[in-house]
């Protein structure tokens, strides 16, 4: 048993995620969560909306609200959305609390006094025309270090690199096109080379990585220059330094803060749940926490959030820790642990085009699912999502894997055993002595839960999905070649052999429906309760309003007990226990819907 960190990126309250974003963040560390649960560890699930910086400044000002007012309303349908999906976050909370301005402060003191924030002058770019600060991905040129054009202020697409708005070649507004003008102003720099050494080392340490991820951030190594962690903007966490502090037009850097969201997030958790040192068990070590064993910590995002938990994020944490050239030792959280693992997928486009929500090349999560299930989303995202390599979502892949994977596989063998066995014994027969045939297919479907929970473990969430519904092939083959609905006008012989084959076909179903439950979470407590089963098989998240624990304003989280749901393991299913017969889980889709979505997509 041990303590896992899944530790969830924060989307921006700044409008509807689509199902691009949930792809990268959503599903993936969900699976991992419920399963890690099943498999008796303890796991901490958190995450929250972003809700500072540019991002959302720049949406308010389109729809004509505050920015406190856009975070508002967009924290409320991410919520909703994520709710929906049936994601099951220990708490999804927001940015904006007074816990978060507080931790997010406390370590940002402790970097200061370990002596990783450089105060410097540099260039600050604003906009001739506004007189306003530009902020550093509102600029666009050619990138200094591969020459690439459409290069940002902030980072390179192209080669990865972090850039700085004044060395981009040509750089040139990306609202209005007008080349920004350079003023001198003052900033906070987290010293990245003095902490190069302490990131070189725990990166190189790191293990089963995907190859990508890694290669990708040993890459950023060769290039760490300071990074300004402050910023020349009103809407923020104040920089909690004498004569900063009341300056209304500095703040932290957003990406400074987001990150603290995943410790500031553990500790509002533990507040709620009326322990609060709870959350050191999954950030300090054994000794300090009195936790039995090293907590494990993962990260969960898409590829254009590498960068900030591979080098920013850990860099915060070695030097809070003090654990960087200069020396220094922990603030009051005490000695942080490393990301154990930095899980990133890639993207996802649409119908072959990147998702933009200004051209309409999206579907968002709640239109989706407003006409498809939350399971059939999830089944697709799972089975074909970007885990490692870009990936296309299209309709007819959508409908064809609904139809003729999830619904004419795992659908039919769920519907037509539990049918046999309610028509023809209104109860789960009793079995009697097992063939070979018997035993082999029991015992397929038991290794499964090694195999599939092994792969999930790894983050290898597609092969696991894979490995599953190869199970729900081989149960049904055995049902096809069994036949037991040959033997139901046999006599006494026949008819206690045709229970044996289905409650052979039940017990595999119900063990089935377990390892399936970390991706269908929705349908197999259906399916559970299709099988005679009460109480709760798989838990869902809970939306609650919440008072702020330091006298803000309250909000909607996700919260929820994931204790009581079933285990990781093949459990007996009883002999004699009523069965009705059953409603479709999964829904069949008319092919006529490709057209209909394609028809919505380009209108
Ligand atoms: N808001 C960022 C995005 O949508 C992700 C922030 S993740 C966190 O790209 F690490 F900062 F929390
Ligand atoms: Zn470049």
């Amino acid at each position: 048993m041990s303590h896992v960190l899944a530790a969830v990126a924060w989307p921006y309250a700044n409008g509807p995620r689509h199902i691009g974003h949930v792809s990268g963040f959503g599903v993936p560390s969900d699976v991992f969560s419920r399963y890690m649960r099943m498999a008796g560890h303890d796991v901490l699930m958190v995450s929250g909306t972003d809700e500072h910086g540019t991002p959302i400044l720049v949406q308010a000002e389109k729809e004509g609200a505050t920015p406190r007012v856009l975070a508002d309303r967009y924290n409320r349908m991410i919520v909703e959305d994520l709710h929906a999906l049936g994601l099951s976050y220990d708490l999804f909370t927001r940015t904006t609390t007074r816990n978060h301005y507080a931790v997010a402060q406390e370590l940002f003191r402790t970097v200061h006094r370990n002596g990783y924030m450089i105060e410097q002058t540099t260039q600050g770019a604003i906009s001739p025309s506004t007189g306003r600060t530009l902020p550093d991905r509102y600029i666009e040129g050619t990138c200094p270090i591969c020459g690439a054009d459409g290069a940002r202020g902030d980072q390179c697409d192209a080669c990865g690199n972090q850039l700085d708005p004044i060395d981009l070649i040509d750089p040139k507004s990306r609202i209005n096109g007008e080349t920004p003008e350079f003023l001198e102003t003052r900033h906070f720099f987290l010293n990245l080379p003095a902490l190069a050494e302490a990131l070189g080392q725990w990166l190189r340490a790191r293990e089963g990585w995907r190859p990508n991820v890694l290669k990708f951030s040993l890459n950023l190594l060769d290039d760490l220059k300071p990074r300004a962690m402050t910023r020349d903007i009103d809407w923020g966490i104040p920089v909690p330094l004498e004569g900063w502090e009341d300056n209304p037009n500095k703040r932290l850097y957003v990406w400074f803060d987001a990150v603290i969201g995943y410790l500031s997030a553990s500790v509002e958790w533990a507040r709620r749940t009326g322990d609060p040192e709870a959350w050191r068990k999954w950030w300090n070590a054994p000794e300090d926490s009195g936790a039995g064993t090293t907590p494990l910590t993962y990260y969960f995002m898409g590829k254009d959030n590498i960068t900030f938990h591979s080098q920013i994020w850990p860099a915060e944490l070695l030097a809070q820790n003090g654990d960087g050239a200069m020396g220094g030792r922990p603030g009051t959280f005490g000695r942080l642990n490393l990301p154990t693992e930095v899980v990133s997928s890639e993207y996802l486009t649409m119908e072959g085009r990147k998702f933009s929500s200004s051209r309409s090349v999206v579907i968002y999560v709640r239109d989706f699912l407003s006409r498809y299930d939350a399971d059939a989303l999830r089944y697709f995202i799972a089975v074909a999502g970007p885990e490692s390599n870009d990936t296309d979502f299209t309709w007819s892949e959508f409908v064809r894997r609904n139809n003729d994977e999830l619904v004419a596989g795992w659908g039919n063998l769920v519907n037509r055993s539990i049918s046999m066995a309610a028509k023809n014994f209104g109860a789960i027969p009793a079995a009697g002595e097992l063939t070979q045939t018997d035993e082999a297919v029991l015992a397929a479907v038991r290794a499964a839960f090694t195999t599939v929970g092994d792969l999930i473990a790894r983050h290898r969430m597609k092969a696991a999905i894979g490995e599953a519904m190869r199970a729900v092939a081989e149960v049904n083959k055995y049902v096809s070649e069994s036949a037991p609905w040959k033997l139901k006008d046999g006599g006494q012989v026949e008819k206690a052999r045709m229970g044996t084959i289905l409650h052979v076909t039940l017990q595999a179903v119900s063990d089935l429906n377990t390892i399936l439950s970390p991706f269908l979470p929705h349908s197999a407590q259906k399916v559970h309760e299709l099988l005679g089963g009460t109480g709760v098989h798989t838990p869902m998240p809970e939306i609650r309003e919440v008072e702020d624990l330091d006298g803000g304003p309250s909000y909607p989280v996700l919260m929820g007990d994931y204790t009581a749901g079933v285990r990781w393991e093949s459990t007996p299913i009883e002999s004699g226990r009523a069965l009705a017969a059953p409603k479709p889980v999964f829904r069949k889709l008319d092919p006529s819907v490709v057209e209909e979505e394609l028809s919505r997509l380009s209108s």
